[in-house]
């Protein structure tokens, strides 16, 4: 992608001599409020929800506010390069599209909207295990553009593996197993609707596209209950799960039984509070992919990933999503950073709403940052089109914010940048 935050600038002022306003609004708040008014409450709830009293969320934009940049002058910033080098490759941006799970709630064409727009701009998209759309559909959307993989540790380690063998057959030249949900967070506002869209068999098109997963369904039921209570919107919730389940002829499907058992099957098996450090080899041993570490927040663990052979780490407590009260990741960073001393890449996501807070989160130590719920909102709003607004908009941002600071190249970029 050719890039240049004056040509979008000069673009969007041209558009506005004829008249024409941008779809996408250019600040966080205004994407956030025109997404608000296109979704249903239960996916409102879902998307932009997070743990217990959401103060994880707060703490995470928290530190991005409190965090203050330091501008150089008179360092001829007239030509500028956003790339960034990892794992052997370059990346034109320092940009990652994180794994949102679900996003059918969103908008139809979900995960293969993003994947187009990543691909038109060259962000990297990570397939989200909880997709709407199975990675090979949205892998052959995406031509070679990079994509990556986030692996949620399920208790079936031949599922695990068989996912695993997908991502490599569908491209994805690295997995980020999130290890920050082993089990799903308090989240009131999904629970003061009783919502959870799994339910409707929404966001499991990973494991209903998966033979291995399949296969399993043959196994005797697990401990997981049927629903005794039918009415109108228990019976709209089993034909969701019958349209969702693949093949076509929903009366067949119905009578196979396959669609209602993969829900319960998903929800008995899809993750796995016992994961520790040994799965880590196991999965070290199954591919060669990069294996990133997504959830880190303690140095600790950062030093103990590398002495595991892993290849990145992402400080994330996703999104505010799962522990409320949780140190933000913009304060966890520096001393991960610290620990890790460049020996692999570190990248953040969580809070990051602007082009400043990614000069922020790089000048605090990190490779790249990953935009979760901007974009969700983008598509919520124009679909592809949303989401390449919103990225094109924070890329433009953080263009100006690194070229008026005195930054040419990202390399430039550093510690102090910031005011104490
Ligand atoms: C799942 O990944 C979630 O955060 O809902």
């Amino acid at each position: 992608m050719e890039f240049s935050a004056q040509d979008l600038q000069r673009r969007i002022y041209l558009e506005g001599l004829a008249g024409r306003r941008p779809a996408i609004k250019a600040d966080f708040a205004s994407v956030e409020a025109a997404a608000r008014t296109r979704m249903t409450p239960e996916a409102l709830a879902y998307i932009a929800g997070g743990a217990g009293a959401e103060l994880t969320m707060a703490s995470n934009r928290a530190a991005f506010d409190r965090v203050q940049i330091v501008p150089r002058v008179l360092r001829d910033v007239s030509t500028r390069s956003l790339e960034i080098s990892m794992f052997g490759g370059t990346y034109p941006t320092p940009l990652f599209l994180a794994p949102i799970g679900v996003l059918e709630l969103v908008h139809p064409e979900c995960d293969l909207a993003v994947a187009r727009a990543a691909k038109a701009l060259q962000v990297p998209m990570m397939f989200s295990n909880q997709a709407s759309v199975p990675m090979e559909v949205c892998a052959r959307e995406m031509g070679d553009a990079v994509r990556w993989f986030q692996l949620y540790w399920s208790k079936s380690r031949e599922l695990v593996t068989s996912f695993v063998k997908r991502a490599e057959a569908s491209g994805c030249s690295a997995i980020a197993v999130t290890l920050d949900t082993t089990l799903l967070g308090w989240r009131p506002r999904d629970i003061n609707l009783g919502y959870l869209p799994f339910l409707e068999g929404k966001g499991i098109a990973q494991y209903t596209s998966d033979p291995t997963f399949i296969e399993s369904l043959k196994d005797p039921e697990t401990d997981i209950p049927e629903s005794q209570n039918v009415n109108l919107a228990s019976l709209q919730a089993l034909i969701s799960v019958v349209n969702h389940f693949p093949g076509s002829g929903f009366l067949s499907k119905l009578r196979s039984g396959l669609p209602l058992k993969a829900v319960r099957k998903f929800i008995a098996t899809y993750s796995n509070p016992a994961i520790n450090w040994d799965d880590l080899t196991y999965l070290r041993s199954i591919t060669r992919l990069k294996i990133l570490l997504k959830g880190v927040l303690h140095p600790d663990d950062a030093r103990k990933a590398i002495d595991y052979g892993m290849d990145g780490i992402i400080v994330s407590n996703h999104g505010g999503r799962q522990v409320d009260g949780s140190i933000a990741t913009l304060d966890a960073l520096p001393p991960i950073a610290e620990a890790v001393n460049g020996r692999i890449p570190v990248l953040i996501d969580s809070g990051i709403r602007s082009g400043s807070d990614i000069f922020k989160a790089l000048a605090a130590g990190a490779k790249a940052v990953c935009i979760g719920r901007p974009y969700v909102y983008g598509l919520a709003i124009g679909g592809q089109k949303g989401v390449e607004d919103v990225i094109r908009n924070l890329i433009a941002e953080f263009e100006l914010t690194m070229a008026l600071s005195g930054c040419k190249s990202i390399a430039e970029i550093n510690r102090d940048m910031l005011a104490r």
